[in-house]
C-alpha cells in the first residue's frame, strides 16, 4: 500500500451532544485543558505521517479553518511584547499542516460526509478520523492502523472492546483474531440491537481506507437513522477486497460525552508540571479520594 498522507477529518456535525456549549462555536472547538479538541486529532495525524488535512464542513465551521492558519496581528502583539513562548505555540499551530476544506451541504450521515472527500483524495489510499474521539498514550492510534494497513495490504477500521451494554452506540466487528490484537473482519454492522452483535469490538473512529470506498459509498442507501453509513459501505468493501480490525491501545476519550471531556481536561492538566499540584489542590476541595 501507499504512505497514507491524507486524512479526512469530518466535522460538520451540529454536537448537539455538547449543548448549550455548542450553540455558536463548534463541539471541535471547545477546550481540553489549553487546546481545542481538534487540535489533538490534527497532532494525532500529524505524528502519523499526515500533513494533509480534509475537513468536511459546514457553513458555521470556518473557525476551525483560522486555528490552523496565522494570526498575524496576535503574532505581532506577542512578538512586541517579547511573549516567545506563546509566539511559538500559535505559530506552530498555523504551520502544523496544509488544510483542505470541503462542505458538505447536507447532513447524511458520516458515509455521505466521507464522500465529499472523493476528489480531494484522488487514488491514494487515506485515513479517516472522527474527531469525537480521543485516543491516547504510546504509538499515536491512527499509526496503529497504518502499520497493520501497510504490512497486510489491506484497510483497516480501529476498534476498542465496550461494555455489552453500549454495543447499540457503534458500528460492530465480526472478526477472527489472527494477531495480538489483530483481526480479520468477516463482516460488521452499524448499531446493532444489543442481542444482535456479533461482538463488542466497537468501531471508534479511526480508519485506513482505500479509495474504492467512495464506489461502495455512492452506492450506499440510508441507513440506520436514515443516514448514509459508512459501515454500510465498509461492508461491501470488506466482501471485496478484505479488511482488517486492529485493536487500539491506549485511552480514548469520547469528547461529546461529559463525564469524558471533563476527565479528558483533568488528564491533561494532570500532565502538565506547571498546573498539576495547583490542580490537585483545587480537586482535593471537592473531592473524596480514597
Ligand atoms: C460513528 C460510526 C460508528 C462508530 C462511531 C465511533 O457513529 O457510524 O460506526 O462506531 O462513529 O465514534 P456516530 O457516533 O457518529 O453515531
Amino acid at each position: 500500500m501507499k504512505p497514507i498522507t491524507k486524512v479526512v477529518i469530518p466535522v460538520a456535525g451540529w454536537g448537539t451532544r455538547s449543548l448549550p456549549a455548542t450553540k455558536n462555536i463548534p463541539k471541535e472547538m471547545l477546550p481540553i485543558y489549553n487546546k481545542p479538541v481538534i487540535q489533538y486529532v490534527v497532532e494525532e495525524a500529524q505524528a502519523s505521517g499526515m500533513h494533509n488535512v480534509i475537513l468536511i464542513t459546514n457553513r458555521d465551521k470556518s473557525v476551525i479553518e483560522d486555528h490552523f492558519d496565522h494570526n498575524l496581528q496576535l503574532e505581532g502583539y506577542l512578538a512586541n511584547k517579547g511573549k516567545t513562548e506563546m509566539l511559538d505555540a500559535v505559530k506552530h499551530v498555523a504551520e502544523m499542516v496544509n488544510i483542505i476544506s470541503i462542505r458538505q451541504k447536507e447532513q447524511k450521515g458520516l458515509g455521505h460526509a466521507i464522500l465529499c472527500a472523493k476528489a480531494a483524495i484522488g487514488h491514494e489510499p487515506f485515513s479517516v478520523m472522527v474527531g469525537d474521539d480521543l485516543i491516547f498514550g504510546g504509538t499515536p492510534g491512527i499509526q496503529q492502523l497504518v502499520d497493520v494497513a501497510m504490512s497486510e495490504n489491506k484497510p483497516v477500521v480501529g476498534v476498542m472492546e465496550v461494555p455489552w451494554a453500549n454495543v447499540d452506540k457503534y458500528g460492530i466487528v465480526d472478526g477472527e483474531e489472527v494477531g495480538n490484537g489483530i483481526y480479520r473482519v468477516n463482516d460488521m454492522v452499524e448499531k446493532p440491537a444489543k442481542d444482535k452483535a456479533p461482538s463488542r469490538l466497537a468501531i471508534v473512529g479511526r480508519y485506513v481506507l482505500t479509495p474504492d470506498i467512495f464506489e461502495y459509498l455512492e452506492k450506499t442507501e440510508p441507513g440506520v437513522g436514515g443516514e448514509i453509513q459508512l459501515t454500510d459501505a465498509m461492508r461491501m468493501l470488506c466482501k471485496e477486497r478484505g479488511m482488517m480490525a486492529v485493536k487500539i491501545r491506549g485511552k480514548r476519550f469520547d469528547a461529546g460525552n461529559w463525564p469524558e471531556f471533563l476527565s479528558a481536561n483533568i488528564y491533561f492538566g494532570l500532565q502538565d508540571e506547571n498546573i498539576r499540584y495547583p490542580l490537585i489542590e483545587e480537586l482535593k476541595q471537592f473531592l473524596v479520594l480514597e
